[in-house]
């Protein structure tokens, strides 16, 4: 054993070249950089892992490297797409939509895309690039929210795809529910909170804070997308709940999924400020909820609730001493009922945000993928 305790034997000598193909070289592309660059160590010993960015891609264009793009331009690349300018002007850039730009690269089994873009333009070019044999690992939700036929296709080749960061960032979600079916013990109903936004909405509710006041709290301090409807809305939940829905097994298409948006229909069309302004009208209807949980004995959550007919997504009066009960905060937290292990579910918690915590799951998914026979 060396001074870890760890039997040498897991230390690989050999070194298996993966090429990564990044799209959407933003918040999350650049801490997918940054893990993969400390992390070059570990993987080598550990995994026998030699992980080289070939090439960086945006809306743009692209850079590309055969073989494996300097660190030094991978960080200036990186700070340029930081100041917002674009991957065609960078020295020794290209511009090109993505069909060309991925044509250009040699798309084979030594690579892996890697979708840190939030675009359903991507899904073709994902479903293309694991028909070539490469790998694909995604943070974009919309790919595997796609109609149920392509989602299909996707999946043939389940061990080239990694979507962990989908849902809970990098926190092991889908690992876990992957973990339960292969046990074969049966799933009964999936319950979670996969809002960071949304848990510090309901927790601020919960302290008895007007639900306007909560809003625009998370609003200033940037814990909301910059119109907090797309939050409040529930669509980036439902996205979450369909993926684990079609994960555990259904046929769900995204209409199927039953979502409750926090603000009624006649705020949709109003622009921010009026939307902001016209919040209080909704502190007496949500106060009064939040009390008649309390009175219940059970706490307001917005919750993804699945079981095997359904999928929906709302508020939901929990028990209090459950664990979705007990959360607050911007944590996110999944409960697994299965039959074996019956009324205590099985909990996975941690942070459902975060650049540096979604490449966790995406560097995770790589190492799984290049590893997959
Ligand atoms: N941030 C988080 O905490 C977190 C957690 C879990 C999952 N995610 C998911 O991760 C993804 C990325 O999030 P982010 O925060 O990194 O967003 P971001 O900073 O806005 O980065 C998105 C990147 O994608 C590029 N892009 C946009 N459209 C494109 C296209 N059609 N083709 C190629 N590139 C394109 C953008 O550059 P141009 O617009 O200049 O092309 C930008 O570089 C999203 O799907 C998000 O939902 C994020």
């Amino acid at each position: 054993s060396n001074a870890r305790g760890r039997p040498d034997s897991r230390e690989k000598m050999t070194s298996k070249s993966v090429r990564v193909v990044l799209l959407g070289p933003g918040l999350v592309g650049r801490a997918v950089c940054n893990l993969l660059k400390s992390s070059r160590a570990i993987h080598a010993q550990r995994h026998g892992l030699k992980f080289d960015v070939v090439s960086l891609i945006d809306s743009s264009g692209y850079l590309a490297e055969s073989k494996g793009i300097a660190d030094e331009t991978i960080s200036s690349a990186l700070a340029w797409k930081q100041s917002g300018k674009r991957m065609k002007d960078f020295q020794g850039g290209s511009a090109a939509d993505m069909k060309s730009a991925l044509s250009a690269l040699d798309i084979d089994p030594s690579a892996c895309v890697v979708d840190c873009t939030g675009t359903d333009a991507t899904t073709p070019f994902l479903v293309e690039s694991l028909g070539k044999g490469a790998g694909v690992v995604t943070a974009n939700k919309k790919p595997m929210c796609c109609p149920f036929e392509m989602y299909k296709k996707m999946m043939e080749t389940p061990t080239k795809i990694g979507f962990e960061s989908t849902v809970g960032a990098g926190t092991p979600v889908v690992h876990t529910l992957n973990h339960i079916i292969a046990s074969g013990d049966k799933i009964v109903k999936i319950q979670g909170a996969l809002s960071g936004t949304l848990g510090y909405l309901m927790s601020g509710l919960q302290e008895g804070k007007a639900y306007s006041e909560v809003v625009k709290e998370a609003h200033k301090l940037g814990f909301t997308e910059p119109d907090p409807r797309d939050d409040l809305g529930g669509m980036d939940v439902a996205r979450k709940a369909l993926i684990l829905s079609r994960l555990w097994g259904s046929h769900f298409e995204m209409k199927d999924v039953k979502v409750e948006p926090l603000f009624p229909e006649r705020f949709a069309s109003l622009d921010i400020p009026d939307f902001m302004a016209a919040l209080p009208e909704l502190d007496e209807e949500y106060a009064k909820q939040v009390q008649q949980a309390e009175k219940d004995g059970k706490a307001l959550r917005y919750v993804a609730s699945i079981d095997e007919k359904s999928c929906v997504v709302g508020l939901k009066a929990v028990e209090k001493e459950s664990p979705l009960g007990r959360l607050s905060g911007s944590d996110n937290l999944v409960e697994f009922y299965t039959e074996i292990y019956g009324n205590k579910p099985v909990v996975v918690q941690g942070a459902g945000a975060g650049d540096a915590v979604t490449a966790v799951g995406i560097v995770g998914d790589l190492v799984r993928v290049a590893l997959a026979k």
